[in-house]
């Protein structure tokens, strides 16, 4: 049916009126987009990259560095993919869920002591994109099926922790965890908050090595806590982004994860790979949800993959690959925990040294809670003027809530930074 031409033109002087108004008013279509602010810690590392002075120290990134101050490549990493070179593997896509072998493998890391035991068949696991897009599938997963929609988060958490689960659709709250005054764990805040979450909410858990506050709970602190969780049937949400790297022990760093499977929680967890195999570009991380039964964990499988399909149809393969080649034969495993325990000590020691190099310089101020707190990140307890002074006159750069990360730390560096942190603290 051919439309009348003077309607035809009368539309088309509406649509060019619309457009005229919009070119004046915006110029462009997006010429009323506003600038966003610099993600706090690549603006610390850029004003780092500009300072000129040849003792400059970066402490905000998160990422692990030798004694030397350099990247590193896990040994055990290289022996993979050279593994993975001979065998000719094909670059054909992987499965919605990703490597059927390495899912099975992260779980097991994850929630089993003995690695040669078979995953309980409740369990789903998918890969995900690194330990960030394991939490952004959670997320996702949690908005469409989760009876609470309410996520509280413990205070502070990690930065991306927010808008991850703002963007997956669910509410952020948040309960008492660090205690400025201690620079250690609020238990009895915690406790306290934790006790007036309303029933079904979610509650997000740092597995080990909280960050930023590098505070976590004791043994006997996760389990009153497990127990607390569960009388107020809320549902906990693992994140566990440095198993092995905090105390040197995969089993150890597991140990909250692990006390919450063998007490029946229902729960999810986020891996990965980043920190513990130093597999920060490949992006390889991994998503579990421990259900009730396996028919529930069936269900909740092809619903993560329904979620998973529209927005980035399927993981990459290359990282997937390396974990399966080093979790997946014993040699390869045995050799890559003891490069783990390596990374774990080397940051173990340069706290201490610290610490001693603080009280050399004749620091009267309480330091214990720099080799108390765990992981890769210190919250030192500086305070934000402190912070710009440190950085002004003495080029050590960190984020301004004083969290610096302890792998930037090395030998050589370290009686600087004692110098640096009294003389701005005295
Ligand atoms: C607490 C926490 N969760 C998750 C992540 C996710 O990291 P990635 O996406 O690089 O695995 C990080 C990284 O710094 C983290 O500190």
């Amino acid at each position: 049916m051919s439309r009348c031409p003077q309607a035809v033109f009368h539309a088309k002087n509406l649509l060019k009126q619309k457009e005229n108004i919009i070119a004046k008013r915006y110029g462009s279509w997006f010429s009323a987009v506003q600038m966003g602010p610099p993600d706090a810690i690549l603006g610390v590392t850029e004003a780092f990259k500009r300072d000129t002075n040849p003792k400059k120290i970066n402490l905000g990134v998160g990422a692990y560095r030798d004694d030397n101050g350099k990247p590193y490549v896990l040994p055990t990493v290289l022996q993979a993919e050279q593994n993975i070179l001979n065998a000719k593997l094909d670059k054909e896509y992987s499965a919605i869920g990703g490597n059927a072998d390495f899912c099975k493998l992260s779980a097991g890391l994850a929630l089993n002591a003995d690695a040669n035991a078979a995953v309980t068949p409740n369990v789903a696991t998918v890969q995900s994109i690194s330990g960030t897009g394991a939490l952004r599938i959670g997320g996702a997963f949690l908005n469409s099926f989760a009876q609470g929609k309410d996520i509280y988060l413990p205070t502070p958490s990690w930065g991306n922790h927010t808008p991850i689960f703002k963007h997956s659709g669910l509410n952020v709250k948040s309960y008492r965890y660090y205690e400025p005054k201690t620079c250690g764990f609020d238990f009895q805040g915690a406790l306290e908050d934790i006790s007036k979450i309303p029933e079904k909410s979610i509650i997000l858990l740092h597995a080990c090595a909280h960050n930023p506050t590098g505070v976590d709970p004791k043994p006997e602190q996760w389990e009153e806590l497990s127990q607390l969780i569960k009388k107020r049937n809320l549902y906990p949400f693992f994140d566990m982004a440095y198993q092995g790297f905090a105390s040197g022990s995969v089993d150890k760093d597991a140990f909250a994860v692990r006390l919450f499977a063998k007490e029946g929680h229902q729960f999810c967890l986020a891996q990965s790979y980043a920190k513990n195999m130093g597999l920060y570009g490949e992006r390889v991380g991994a998503f579990s949800l421990v259900c009730a039964d396996k028919d529930e964990a069936d269900r909740c499988m092809s619903q993560i993959k329904i979620l998973i399909r529209p927005m980035y149809s399927n993981p990459p393969i290359h990282g997937a690959h390396i974990v399966r080649e080093i979790l997946g034969k014993a040699d390869l495993r045995a050799q890559w925990l003891q490069e783990v325990k390596g990374m774990a000590d080397r940051i173990i020691s340069v706290r201490t040294a610290l610490k001693s190099n603080l009280e050399k310089e004749g620091s009267s101020k309480p330091w214990n809670h720099i080799v108390d707190q765990i992981g890769m990140f210190c919250f030192t307890g500086l305070k934000p003027q402190e912070c710009e002074r440190i950085t002004k006159d003495f080029s050590v750069y960190l984020t301004k809530d004083g969290r610096i990360s302890m792998a930037g730390v090395t030998s050589k560096n370290v009686e600087y930074l004692a110098h640096a942190i009294h003389a701005v603290t005295k």
